[in-house]
């Protein structure tokens, strides 16, 4: 395996470092005095290898984090506030005034998401992309959901004016593997229902969202959303003591989530829309396609070197088939190609976390001592800033990479006699997030399906694992999972039914009707948003 160093395209160098001195609390973009943290790049600039210095970012204190609070609430004023009583339209135009100024930090975005977490060129820019498109969806959504509910329902006498409203006070927290795409899957959807935010960036992955901040400002108002950058500790932990926050949305950790949630004094007034780990098992049948099997399980186990909470990370083969599949697997995992970012074709990069090529050492060296082999020849080989996938064969239940989620390269085997084996496992896992199962006998597949969908919440059929389309349910039962996302579930996620009822009585029904006539209430109104 080469350096990663290579000639970087003129497009693609860090010519100027970028200072990031403002956070955004309460509408304006405050500058910030105190100290910095410098964000650096695990791919290196220079033929000796160093880490890329890309700019720096504030550390902001707990008063910072504390104000943001206050902006937030404000903003909301307890439901009183400007934007959880305005118009679904005037929303929905703050909405599409933020998405189309974000359009325009596309070329910016796209090569931060790569200097920062390594994400290669056209997936990097699939990231861009498909959160543009999940904004505009959302809009659609939103729209359809506010005409379904633009009625009066009457039962038992009863008028009922129902739609969705916002729950308050929303603390967002992203991951660094999708730091633009999943982070605003949570945002946007809060937003849009009425709710105002906190956003503090994952550590790797923060610079990016630099370019976005000014449309974050002038697209809505006053401290509906506030960008805070640093710890966690230092900021998350006092804003959920204060007990003022309303839902809790994150995507990462279940110990963190476990971590951030405990400091809430108030557990059940916090809701929680959370995506956490998972182990997603890959499940080979005796007779399936294997050409197909092998190109799915490749993309499953290695598409951003591992580091998708959807990826493959153990994968159960029959006995029938073990050797064969390991054969042609192995001999295809070594022919990926590694390289930064930007060149062509390459499917492996830089780990962006500096430790993580240890880690995965580590359990490599677990797994060979307990009896494991690396089946692939170029398996652990390693540069400074990255470690090639090793394939590990036999994996048994002792090894740490058999229940510790890798979230990097490295691709544990087993293989089973009984269907029951992996099937037990799974019931056994703390994680149940998706499966895919290869095979097409329908008399094997029926009752395994039939299993399948209550250990975990989707099953892809002879395909690998992933959260897309945004438009499907994307969740997890046990510790992989709170709440739905989905561009239809997230709507649902971050609001709640609320409804105005009257009996029906002459006196009733004229102050309705003259509510409606008047279009005084936001609330209370029939009109349609085409
Ligand atoms: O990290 C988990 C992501 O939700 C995975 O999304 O399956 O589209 O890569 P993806």
């Amino acid at each position: 395996m080469e350096q990663t160093f290579k000639n970087i395209p003129n497009e693609y160098k860090i010519d100027e470092l970028l200072h990031q001195n403002t956070y955004l609390v309460d509408g304006e973009l405050k500058e910030w005095k105190g100290k910095k943290s410098n964000v650096f790049s695990t791919i290196s600039s220079t033929k000796e290898y160093q880490p890329t210095l890309l700019g720096t970012v504030p550390d902001l204190s707990e008063e910072v984090g504390l104000e943001a609070l206050k902006s937030a609430e404000k903003a909301y004023d307890r439901g009183q506030g400007l934007w959880p009583t305005m118009k679904v339209a005037d929303r929905i135009a703050a909405m599409e005034k933020f998405v189309s100024q974000m359009k325009t930090k596309r070329e910016q975005v796209v090569k931060l998401l790569m200097w920062e977490i390594g994400k290669s060129l056209p997936d990097s820019q699939k990231e861009f992309d498909r959160t543009v498109e999940y904004i505009y969806d959302t809009i659609e959504d939103y729209k359809k959901m506010d005409r379904t509910s633009a009625k009066f329902e009457k039962n038992s006498g009863v008028y009922a004016h129902i739609r969705r409203g916002p729950l308050g006070v929303v603390f967002c927290l992203g991951p660094y593997n999708y730091p633009l795409n999943e982070t605003f899957t949570l945002l946007i959807p809060a937003l849009i229902m009425g709710n105002t935010a906190i956003f503090k960036p994952a550590k790797h992955g923060v610079l990016l969202l630099a370019p976005l901040l000014e449309a974050f400002q002038n697209s809505f108002p006053a401290g509906v959303v506030n960008i805070i950058f640093g710890r966690g500790r230092t900021l998350a932990t006092p804003i959920m003591k204060t007990g003022k926050v309303d839902v809790l949305a994150l995507i990462g950790n279940s110990k963190s989530a476990n971590t951030i949630q405990e400091n809430h004094p108030n557990k059940n007034r916090l809701r929680l829309v959370l995506g956490l780990e998972a182990k997603n098992p890959a499940i080979i049948l005796p007779d399936a396609d294997l050409d197909l099997t092998i190109n799915e399980c490749i993309i499953g186990t290695t598409s951003f070197n591992g580091q998708r909470c959807t990826a493959l990370k153990v994968v159960y083969v029959h006995e029938a088939i073990v050797d064969e599949f390991n054969k042609r697997f192995s001999a295809k995992v070594d022919t990926l190609k590694f390289g930064n970012p930007w060149e062509s074709g390459v499917l492996l990069t830089p780990l962006p976390e500096p430790n993580k090529p240890a880690y995965i050492q580590e359990l490599i060296d677990d797994a060979t001592s307990k009896g494991a082999k690396i089946i692939n020849k170029n398996g652990g080989k390693t540069t400074e800033n990255f470690i090639f996938p090793a394939v590990l064969y036999p994996v048994s239940k002792e090894m740490r990479v058999f229940d510790e989620e890798q979230f990097g390269p490295v691709i544990p085997i087993l293989s089973f006699k009984d269907i029951q084996e992996p099937l037990n496992d799974m019931a056994e896992s703390n994680y149940g997030q998706q499966v895919s199962v290869f095979g097409s006998d329908v008399k094997t597949l029926a009752p395994l399906i039939d299993t399948l969908v209550n250990l975990v919440c989707r099953v892809n059929l002879n395909s690998s694992c992933q959260r897309g389309p945004d438009v499907y349910p994307f969740t997890g039962r046990k510790d992989s999972a709170v709440a739905t996302l989905s561009v239809y579930d997230a709507l649902r996620s971050f609001s709640i039914r609320t409804f105005v009822a009257s009996k029906d009585s002459a006196y009733n029904n004229k102050i309705l009707q003259e509510l409606l006539d008047t279009k005084s209430s936001n609330f209370i109104n029939t009109d349609y948003i085409l």
